[in-house]
């Protein structure tokens, strides 16, 4: 694998030399990406590229700094030095401020909290997945469809009437997922997904991440699950340089 670790500026592409299929786009690339809370810092160097279809495992201890990178993935933390581009256009606390820029990456990536708490906030469960759309401009008629849709797909229909709050966790889980689904984006950042699902929901998540994935969809995943790592990633990427598995392709970041 291409990697030296000295160098923050070499790219990791596990695309190369680990026997994955070519891919054509890049469509997330950290170049040197740097972010502290306050004085700590947080995402040092990253540079990371990833391609549009992948499917992405992120790995490393408590603290490594997996959710802050899906943070600033969906150009919700910003680089302090270094770059964060998202299908060529940088995304910074600048061009963010350009509502519809903002927007747009919203729409595009996807971020499914390990809290779903932190993800719900209106009245029904109608309202919360109808939100992206209308947030979108979608007239009310594509809307409601769109929101026919996915309670179908994801089997919440007899949901659809309930506050968001009253919710079990798992219901939450499939709720906030259909949030972001009813947006369609182009990338799911995902974290910790199955925490507290019981074996039914947790099958079914693992299906419905496999239909993503056959859709062409970007997956990445920040988990401490062997099992769900094995299921879906194409390759793994590391925060920090311990890890016990070797027989997939990886690279290790922040360093
Ligand atoms: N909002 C915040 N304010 C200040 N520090 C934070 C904040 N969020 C995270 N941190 C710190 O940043 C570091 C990375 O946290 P992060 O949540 O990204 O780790 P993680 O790899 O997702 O960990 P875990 O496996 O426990 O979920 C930690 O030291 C954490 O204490
Ligand atoms: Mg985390």
């Amino acid at each position: 694998m291409a990697h030296d670790a000295t160098h923050p500026k070499a790219f990791h592409h596990p695309h190369e030399g680990c026997g994955l299929p070519e891919r054509d786009r890049v469509l997330m690339s950290f170049d040197d990406f740097c972010f502290a809370y306050e004085e700590r810092p947080t995402l040092r160097h990253v540079s990371l590229d990833v391609y549009a279809g992948d499917s992405v495992v992120l790995m490393g201890d408590n603290g490594s700094g997996k959710s802050t990178l899906l943070k600033a993935m969906s150009g919700l933390v910003f680089a302090q030095r270094g770059s964060y581009r998202f299908d060529g256009e940088e995304v910074s606390e600048a061009s963010m401020r350009d509502a519809s820029f903002a927007k747009r990456l919203h729409q595009r990536v996807g971020f499914i909290f390990q809290d779903s708490d932190a993800q719900l906030f209106c009245a029904s469960v109608e309202d919360e997945i109808a939100f992206g759309p209308r947030q979108m401009g979608l007239g009310e008629e594509e809307v409601r469809r769109r929101v026919d849709d996915v309670c179908r797909m994801i089997g919440i229909d007899e949901l659809r009437g309930r506050a968001p709050w009253a919710l079990s966790g798992g219901e939450k889980k499939k709720v906030a997922i259909g949030c972001i689904l009813s947006m369609n984006p182009d990338v799911y950042c995902f974290d910790e997904p199955l925490n507290g699902l019981d074996a039914r929901t947790r099958a079914w998540l693992l299906g419905f991440l496999h239909q993503l994935k056959d859709a062409g969809k970007t997956l990445v995943i920040a988990t401490h699950d062997q099992s769900l790592a094995d299921e879906v990633a194409d390759y793994f990427v590391y925060m920090g340089d311990f890890h016990e598995y070797g027989d997939r392709p990886h690279v290790h970041i922040n360093q």
